[in-house]
């Protein structure tokens, strides 16, 4: 297994080729448990806020709005996104799909009964959804893929959207990873937390590699919003004319 732990030898100019301990064989307490302490670490550093703020522009939507969270994890994005349309009387059809079948479980445990949101177990790739998908969203989940996975991703999500997609992920440079490290410390997450977060943002992009995913994927630059949100994200968002 690779250590993620700071050195002062970190490279922020490419990807890190490491991997988390979240995608190798687990038990599923400590799958969930890993989830919920991210959880706590994406409300601490406003992880929700910028594919809510991007949704926002979808909220006059009168037919039922089909958004699909890959790499959903717990889930916790979904009902966040059920409790903004429940608040604006906004129909949606939400679906939350991951490769990991610990996390479906998990966000059943972490949903309230009458919840409508469905849970997949799959790979976003052989995702054949049974009716057409408005909005692809995704958070903490690019940085999983390989480069050639991420185009892929890229030309996936295009296809199979009416109305666009969004990507909501790490910006590698030396503010996320110090911060999240100071962050680990005072908070002491699941150890799986205190490993991967470190590793996700040596994993995660920087604008030129967006901007080579999107053109090797064949997209219109001029149709695609690269920008950050402060204080670790770089976000990809594409809406549809
Ligand atoms: C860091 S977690 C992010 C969870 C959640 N989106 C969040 O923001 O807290 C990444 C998730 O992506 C899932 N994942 C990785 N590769 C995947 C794939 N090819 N298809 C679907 N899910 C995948 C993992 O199982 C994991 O639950």
């Amino acid at each position: 297994m690779s250590n993620g732990y700071v050195s002062p030898t970190i490279d922020f100019s490419r990807r890190a080729h490491l991997s988390e301990w979240m995608d190798e064989p687990c038990s599923y307490e400590d799958f969930r448990d890993c989830l919920k302490d991210l959880d706590r670490i994406n409300r601490i550093i406003f992880g929700y806020s910028p594919t809510l703020t991007w949704l926002e522009q979808y909220a006059d939507a009168d037919a039922p709005l089909h958004i699909v969270d890959v790499g959903c994890g717990g889930g916790d994005m979904l009902r966040r996104i059920d409790a903004w349309a429940q608040s604006r009387n906004l129909p949606v059809h939400l679906a939350g799909i991951d490769i990991n079948p610990h996390a479906a479980r998990a966000a059943r445990e972490f949903s309230s009964r009458s919840s409508r949101i469905e849970w997949i177990t799959g790979d976003a790739f052989s995702y054949d959804p049974p009716v057409p998908i408005d909005l692809v969203i995704s958070s903490l989940f690019t940085h999983h893929l390989t480069d050639s996975e991420i185009v892929r991703f890229l030309q996936w999500m295009d296809r199979v959207t009416t109305r666009g997609w969004f990507i909501s992920d790490l910006h590698r440079k030396p503010i996320p990873y110090y911060l999240f490290s100071a962050l680990a410390t005072l908070m002491r997450p699941h150890r799986f937390i205190r490993h991967d977060g470190l590793i996700s943002i040596r994993r995660s992009f920087d604008r030129d590699d967006w901007e080579n995913y999107c053109a090797i994927a064949g997209l219109d630059q001029n149709g695609v919003n690269i920008y950050t949100m402060r204080p670790a994200r770089l976000c990809v968002a594409r809406e549809k004319p």
